[in-house]
């Protein structure tokens, strides 16, 4: 397993090219399936998950090309609509296939996603969604056996203990946009993910209106056809940057993104003393203040502060000048980071899911061990900044979700390695 290795002290200066976003670009791979016709999207960033989504539409009998930043789904149709539980334990966006097999050929056959590192993740409200629209489901040897002799649209309320759910308003729209008549989905998640999906269902000649609000109102069309699609640039991506810069004190420029999908952070870098401007082509970001101020932090669906970044704003928060609160609404058990923090010299202390950050002068370079794709993150960032060298072990994680980091990240100064095992 690959490690990488991060000598600590680099400001981070330069320009950083923003990758097309994991979470939007999966969901509208398998929204594809939805037609027969063929399908370009691009701004489709060089990810392990992506290679894994492409991989779980060719076993489904698609034939799917990579070339560049393009992936062209090709006119055909599926020879089979069972996603295994090989392909599916590897990534639990997998569970996507489902609503678009069951919306376009009324069967599917999905693997039950398993446990998860950062906490359980039930699919009760996907399960609930496809009911609705009158999909009769069975749990059988590990599977999630999905079969309707008809989709009738129907009033859904889709909210959940944790309020929406991305992918279970993802996997209900894709079910309901060829059911007959009209499907009011209430409680839809609004990450810009989900609209991404919306829109590039509606270029497909879906019926959809409400976009970006927690109610999306589908009136049920008979066919849809091929579209092309350009995926949005990634705000996750774009987040850990924008601390990156803020942890070091350097300066970036983030290029082909914007600051709309990440109001939240920008909110709580401010209180840091992150300086923010607003450019057509992107985002510069610095700091203005010698040290980095405490802030509290609640992580919240969007377009609250999302879960995704609550690591990441952990290890700015470590060095940080006084007492921080981060607490976690999403994924009450989200916190595997902390005691590798802790590791670095942090002074951190977990309370139910509050944790309670109390700054340190400086971090100290240890060997780490990544456990989720954010947690890595998280790692990095911390490493970039602590005194000597931070060996971070497990790096598979970060290949699921942050294109070339290594390389984006040297261009702008830090020093960080690879050292293949
Ligand atoms: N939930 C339920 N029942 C369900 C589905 C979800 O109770 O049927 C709960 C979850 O347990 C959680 C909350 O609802 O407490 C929100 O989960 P959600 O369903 O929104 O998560 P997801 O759609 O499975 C996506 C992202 C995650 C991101 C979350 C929250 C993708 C592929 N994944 O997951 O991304 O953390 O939304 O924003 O879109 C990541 O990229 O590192 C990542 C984990």
């Amino acid at each position: 397993m690959d490690k990488l290795i991060v000598e600590g002290g680099h400001k981070l200066v330069g320009n950083i090219c923003i990758s097309g976003a994991k979470n939007a670009c999966l969901p509208i791979l398998a929204a594809a399936l939805l037609t027969e016709e063929e399908c370009v999207i691009s701004n489709v960033p060089l990810l392990k998950d992506v290679s894994t989504m492409i991989n779980i539409l060719a076993s489904l009998g698609r034939d799917v090309k990579k070339e560049g930043d393009k992936v062209i789904i090709a006119r055909g149709r599926v020879t089979n609509v069972t996603a295994s539980y090989e392909m599916v334990s590897t990534m639990r966006a997998s569970v996507a296939v489902l609503g678009p097999l069951i919306g376009r050929y009324r069967e599917a056959k999905v693997s039950f996603p398993g446990g998860c590192v950062i906490g359980p993740r039930p699919i009760d409200l996907h399960l609930k969604g496809l009911r609705a629209l009158g999909v009769d489901i069975d749990i059988k040897e590990g599977y999630i056996i999905a079969k309707a002799k008809k989709l009738k649209g129907n009033r859904i309320y889709l909210g959940g203990h944790f309020g929406s759910s991305v992918l279970a308003t993802d996997n209900t729209l894709m079910a309901s946009v060829l059911a007959e008549g009209e499907t009011i989905i209430e409680d839809a998640a609004c990450e810009p993910e989900v609209t991404d999906l919306v829109e590039f269902l509606q270029s497909m000649g879906a019926d959809i209106s409400g976009k970006g609000t927690p109610t999306l109102r589908v009136r049920g069309v008979k066919k849809l056809k091929g579209a092309k699609h350009s995926v949005i640039p990634d705000r996750i991506e774009t987040g850990t940057y924008m601390i990156g810069a803020v942890i070091t004190g350097g300066k970036l420029f983030l290029e082909g993104t914007t600051v709309d999908h990440n109001l939240a952070l920008m909110d709580k870098l401010h209180e840091c003393g992150g300086e923010i401007k607003e450019h057509k082509s992107g985002i510069e970001i610095s700091r203005k203040t010698n040290k980095i101020k405490a802030t509290d932090v609640t992580t919240l669906t969007y377009p609250g502060f999302p879960t995704d970044l609550q690591a990441q704003m952990m290890s700015l928060v470590t060095i940080g000048d006084g007492i921080s609160v981060i607490t976690e609404k999403i994924y009450p058990e989200r916190f595997i980071h902390i005691s590798e923090l802790n590791r670095m010299g942090a002074n951190i202390i977990l309370e139910g899911s509050t944790a309670i950050i109390k700054g340190v002068p400086s971090l100290s370079g240890a060997p780490v061990m990544a456990s989720d794709l954010r947690a890595s993150a998280a790692l990095v960032l911390a490493g970039l900044v602590a005194d000597g060298k931070t060996e971070i072990a497990r790096v598979y994680h970060l290949d699921r979700g942050y294109e070339r980091i290594e390389e984006k990240l040297t261009a702008c100064g830090a020093k960080i390695y690879r050292v293949k095992e």
